[in-house]
C-alpha cells in the first residue's frame, strides 16, 4: 500500500484533506467491480456514490467504447483527467470509483494522496470471466488484457491506502466500513488496510498496517464492548502506554484489565491459558467484551486460544509486536497452546476480529529476533515470488534497514502479510493449499525437536530448512539453482545459519515423520517449482532427503 507521507509517523491527516473531506476512492482493473463497490460504500453513508465512467458518458454525450474507438486513447485520458480531478475536488461527494485507467494520470495520482484510496484486487481470470463479452476497448484480446493488467497492478499498487479483494461477496460490506473507518479517523496517513478474507460473520477482517497503527486502535475500533488485554511482559513494558493511550482515544473503549505474559515459549500451555481465562473470568469479562493480544506469536497462539474458548468465544484482536507475528501468526486464526510432548497440540481456529501492525515496535526486538523473523520473511518472498522475493532478496539487514529504510521494512511486512492472507483466505482450515506457508518447516520441526528445542531458534530452524527444501526442489521439480544461491546468501547477509552441526541423519528423520502436518503416512514435503510457484505433497525418498540434509551438516 503506498505511502503518502514519507519517514516518521505524519501528524493525524498531515499530507491529505481533513477527515471530513476526505473521500473514499475506488480504483482497479476492469472488472473489479468498484462502481458496485462504490455503491454499496455510499448506501452505508445514506448518499450517493459519484461514477467516473458515468459521468464521462455523460458529457462526452456517447458510449466511451465509441468515443475512444474515434479520437484514440490520448484524447479519451485527457477528457478522463479533467474530469476526475474535479470529482476529486467536489465537496458533496464522500464515495467516488474512478475508472481502470484514470491512475495513469500523474496529476491524478497525486490528488488521490488526499483521500483514501481503495484498490479492489482482482485476478485476471475473474477480471477477464466478468468483462470478456462487453464491448471495452482495452478487452478484446486475452493475451494483451493480461499484459495490461499486470502493468496497472503497479500503478494500483502505488496509490492504494486499502486493499480489498475483489472477488469476496461475503465480506464486501464490513470491508467497506472498515474503508470508510479509515477514510474519516484521525489517524495518520502512513496507516493503511488491508482486508482479510474470512468465514466469520463479517465475513473477514481488517489489518492496519503501517506508522502510527498502534495508536489507532482506539479510532478503528468496531467492536463494542470492554477490551481486555493479554500482553507479552517486555512488549507491555516498551508499548503499552501507547496501546493503552490509542485504546483510549476517538471512541475506542479504555483497557478493562490486562493481564502480563512473561516473554518466551514457557507460558503457551494448558496451564498458561487457564490462567488468563480464570483471571478474566474474576474481572468478569462478557462474551460483549473483546481480548486483545500485545506481544510475539506466543501472545498471539495463548490469547487467540483463550478467547476461542472463554464462554464459547469473544473476539479477538492482534496487536503483534514481533517480526513473526507481524508477518505470519497474527493473521489466519491458528491459535493453540504447546503440550510436554509436542507444540501447538491443543488449539483451534478462531479467526481475528481485527488486526493492527504498527511496524515502528520492531525497533525495539532484539537483533536475534529480527534475524529470526527474518527467515518467516525469506519463507513467505519464496513463496509470493515476483517483487517481494526481488525485494526479500536486496534488503540489508533488518536492524540497519529499520533505521535507514523504515519504508522498505514496511512494504516486506505488507507484502509477506498479504500473502498470507491470500493463502490462508482460499484454504482457512488447513486442508490443501495453506500447507505451502510449510515450505522448509518439515525439516525445522524435525531439527527443532531433535535438539529438544534448545540449540536453534525457530527461524534459524527455518533457514536450515528452506535450504533443503530449495536443494529437493531443484532435483524434483527443476527449480533453477541460482534460487537456492541467492536464499542461502539473503539468509547468510541476515546472520542466519547456512550449515549445522547436530543429530544424525537418521535422528532428524524419525522426528520428521512424526510431523502432525503429514498425512496418510507418506512423506510429504512443500517444494517450489520456481518462486512464486509452490507444490505442495510432493512424495520425496528419504535418501534424497538424506543426501539434501547431509549438504548443510558441518563436518567436524
Ligand atoms: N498461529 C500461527 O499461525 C503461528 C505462526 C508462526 C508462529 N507461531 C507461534 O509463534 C511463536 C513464536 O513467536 P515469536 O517469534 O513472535 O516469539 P515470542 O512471542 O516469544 O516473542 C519473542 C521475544 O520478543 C519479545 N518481544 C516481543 N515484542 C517485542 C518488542 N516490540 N520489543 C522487544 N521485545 C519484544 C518477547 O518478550 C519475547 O522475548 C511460537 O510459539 C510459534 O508456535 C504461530
Amino acid at each position: 500500500m503506498a505511502k503518502v507521507s514519507a519517514g516518521a509517523a505524519a501528524p493525524a491527516g498531515a499530507a491529505g484533506a481533513s477527515p471530513r473531506a476526505r473521500k473514499l476512492v475506488l480504483v482497479g482493473f476492469m472488472g473489479a467491480g468498484k462502481s458496485r463497490a462504490a455503491r454499496r460504500a455510499a448506501e452505508r453513508l445514506g448518499i450517493d456514490a459519484l461514477d467516473s465512467d458515468l459521468l464521462l458518458e455523460r458529457s462526452l454525450g456517447e458510449p466511451i467504447e465509441r468515443f475512444f474507438e474515434r479520437e484514440g486513447e490520448s484524447a479519451f485520458r485527457e477528457r478522463e483527467e479533467a474530469l476526475v480531478l474535479e470529482l476529486l475536488d467536489r465537496e458533496d461527494a464522500a464515495v467516488v470509483a474512478l475508472g481502470g485507467g484514470a491512475v495513469k494520470s500523474e496529476r491524478v495520482c497525486e490528488r488521490l494522496a488526499r483521500h483514501v484510496c481503495a484498490y479492489m484486487e482482482v485476478d485476471v481470470e475473474l477480471a477477464w470471466e466478468r468483462v470478456e463479452r462487453s464491448d471495452r476497448p482495452l478487452a478484446r484480446d486475452r493475451a494483451g488484457f493480461a499484459e495490461l493488467h499486470g502493468e496497472r497492478l503497479k500503478l494500483y499498487e502505488a496509490v492504494a491506502r486499502v486493499v480489498v479483494p475483489a472477488a469476496e461477496e461475503a465480506g464486501l460490506d464490513a470491508a467497506l466500513d472498515a474503508a470508510l473507518a479509515l477514510a474519516r479517523a484521525d489517524v495518520p496517513d502512513t496507516v493503511g488496510m488491508a482486508w482479510a478474507s474470512a468465514s466469520t460473520p463479517a465475513g473477514g477482517y481488517p489489518v492496519f498496517v503501517g506508522d502510527g497503527a498502534l495508536q489507532a486502535t482506539g479510532a478503528l475500533w468496531s467492536l463494542g464492548g470492554r477490551c481486555f488485554a493479554v500482553a507479552d511482559e517486555r512488549a507491555h513494558a516498551l508499548h503499552g502506554e501507547r496501546f493503552e493511550a490509542g485504546l483510549d482515544s476517538e471512541g475506542g473503549p479504555s483497557l478493562a484489565g490486562a493481564i502480563l505474559v512473561p516473554p518466551g515459549e514457557k507460558e503457551k500451555t494448558v496451564t498458561g491459558a487457564e490462567r488468563i481465562l480464570r483471571l478474566l473470568a474474576e474481572a468478569g469479562m462478557q462474551r460483549s467484551d473483546a481480548l486483545a493480544a500485545l506481544g510475539g506469536g506466543v501472545v498471539g497462539d495463548l490469547a487467540g486460544f483463550c478467547a476461542a474458548v472463554y464462554q464459547r468465544g469473544v473476539p479477538v484482536v492482534h496487536v503483534p509486536t514481533t517480526l513473526v507475528a507481524q508477518v505470519d501468526s497474527a493473521y489466519g486464526g491458528k491459535t493453540g497452546v504447546d503440550l510436554p510432548e509436542a507444540k501447538n497440540y491443543v488449539g483451534c481456529f478462531h479467526q481475528p476480529a481485527a488486526v493492527f501492525t504498527d511496524p515502528t515496535v520492531l525497533s525495539t526486538l532484539p537483533a536475534e529476533e529480527l534475524r529470526a523473523g527474518f527467515a518467516e520473511v525469506v519463507k513467505t518472498a519464496l513463496i509470493a515470488g515476483g517483487e517481494l522475493w526481488t525485494e526479500a532478496c536486496s534488503l540489508e539487514p533488518l536492524e540497519r534497514s529499520l533505521g535507514r529504510d523504515a519504508e522498505a521494512v514496511e512494504r516486506m511486512i505488507e507484502g509477506c502479510l498479504r500473502t498470507k492472507l491470500r493463502i490462508v483466505a482460499a484454504d482457512e482450515r488447513d486442508l490443501g493449499g495453506r500447507a505451502a506457508l510449510n515450505l522448509g518447516h518439515t525439516f525445522a520441526h524435525a531439527l527443532e525437536a531433535a535438539t529438544a528445542y534448545e540449540r536453534f531458534r525457530h527461524g534459524e530452524a527455518v533457514a536450515l530448512g528452506l535450504l533443503v527444501a530449495l536443494r529437493l526442489s531443484e532435483r524434483e521439480l527443476g527449480l533453477d539453482p541460482s534460487v537456492r544461491d541467492q536464499a542461502l546468501e539473503v539468509l547468510a547477509r541476515h546472520g542466519l545459519p547456512t550449515a549445522y552441526s547436530g543429530p544424525p541423519l537418521d535422528e532428524l528423520l524419525g522426528f520428521a515423520a512424526r510431523d502432525k502436518k503429514r498425512r496418510g503416512g507418506e512423506r510429504n514435503l512443500v517444494l517450489l517449482r520456481a518462486p512464486g510457484d509452490v507444490a505442495i505433497d510432493c512424495e520425496v525418498p528419504d535418501a534424497l532427503i538424506a543426501d539434501a540434509v547431509d549438504e548443510i551438516r558441518e563436518r567436524s
